[in-house]
């Protein structure tokens, strides 16, 4: 008997009978739904993550490697979506960096599967048969866990002078009047001033590994270059003198690692090629198209 019937059946009578066969009716159908339900109910799907471990407060503990099991059904799909997670609602002393979740602030690089990149814009891979590993970047000093130690690369950062100089700046109306760029020598920054500096490219390369004292690394010199060949820019000449000697720039052996891993598409090593090329005068930075300074006037 249907249901509608029953309600009509007891509309009419007022039966007793009616009354028992609704509700036996309506709880039969309900526990059908709930059958239906845990029937279609997917199948947990569990990663397994590795990740490093180490605190420093801790004292003589080794680093390891700590294992955490991740339900992908429960998870976004990015493995900083995995490491929130766990932080979250498994191990709140997991530490990492982390703030834009979308590959602009640079501040989750960290070696993922054996590439240094963003956790943010890296998807898990979903084959649950094989863990996936996490470290922090290679060859950097560590705080604790995934965060790597980044005063050393920003020091690099900071002696390169990221700013735009001027011979005549007392003289120029500064910040009251533009200076003036032509399409072509701004395109000329296109590939350069998207790097968010990350540091994926620097501590990828075995140079940087091995002279980061000395060798200012793909990310800072990549910088370098995007204010050598700044139209706007005026000291060129003392920018590549800062940069003439053994280190700084030539520990570079065109291994290509750093564009190979950087999570943005750039090219570092083609940015350092161009340094070496004006470097030994193969190559001369050109004359800017417009009169930069025409509005200071
Ligand atoms: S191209 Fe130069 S900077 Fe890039 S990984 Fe190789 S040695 Fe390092
Ligand atoms: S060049 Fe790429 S990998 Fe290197 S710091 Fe910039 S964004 Fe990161
Ligand atoms: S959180 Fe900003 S780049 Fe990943």
């Amino acid at each position: 008997m249907l249901v509608n019937e029953a309600r009509l059946m007891l509309s009419r009578t007022g039966a007793v009978a009616a009354r028992q066969q609704l509700r036996s009716l309506t709880s039969g159908t309900q526990q059908n739904n709930q059958q239906a339900e845990a029937k279609s109910a997917p199948e947990p799907q569990i990663k397994t993550f590795q990740i490093y471990r180490w605190n420093p407060d801790n004292a003589g503990e080794k680093p390891y490697m700590q294992t955490y099991q991740v339900n992908l059904r429960e998870c976004g799909p990015m493995v900083l979506d995995a490491l929130i997670k766990i932080k979250n609602e498994m191990d709140p002393t997991l530490t990492f960096r982390r703030s834009c979740r979308e590959g602009i602030c640079g501040s989750c690089a960290m070696n993922i599967a054996g590439t240094n990149t963003l956790a943010c814009i890296s998807k898990i891979d979903t084959n649950t048969s094989k863990p996936l590993k996490v470290y922090p970047l290679p060859h950097m000093y560590v705080v604790r866990d995934l965060v790597p130690d980044m005063n050393h690369f920003y020091e690099q950062y900071r002696s390169i002078q990221p700013w735009l100089q001027r011979k005549n700046e007392a003289s120029e109306k500064k910040g009251k009047a533009q200076y003036l760029q032509s399409v072509e020598d701004r395109s000329k920054l296109d590939g350069l001033y998207e790097c968010i500096l990350c540091a994926c490219c620097s501590t990828s390369c075995p140079s940087y590994w091995w002279n980061a004292e000395k060798y200012l690394g793909p990310a800072v010199l990549m910088q370098a270059y995007r204010w050598i060949i700044d139209s706007r820019d005026e000291s060129t000449h003392e920018r590549l003198d800062k940069l003439k000697d053994p280190f700084s720039v030539y520990r570079c052996h065109t291994i290509m690692n750093c564009t190979r891993t950087c999570p943005k598409g750039l090219n570092p090593g083609r940015a350092i090629a161009e340094i070496k090329k004006l470097l030994s005068g193969m190559a001369k930075k050109p004359e800017p198209k417009l009169d930069t300074a025409a509005l200071h006037k």
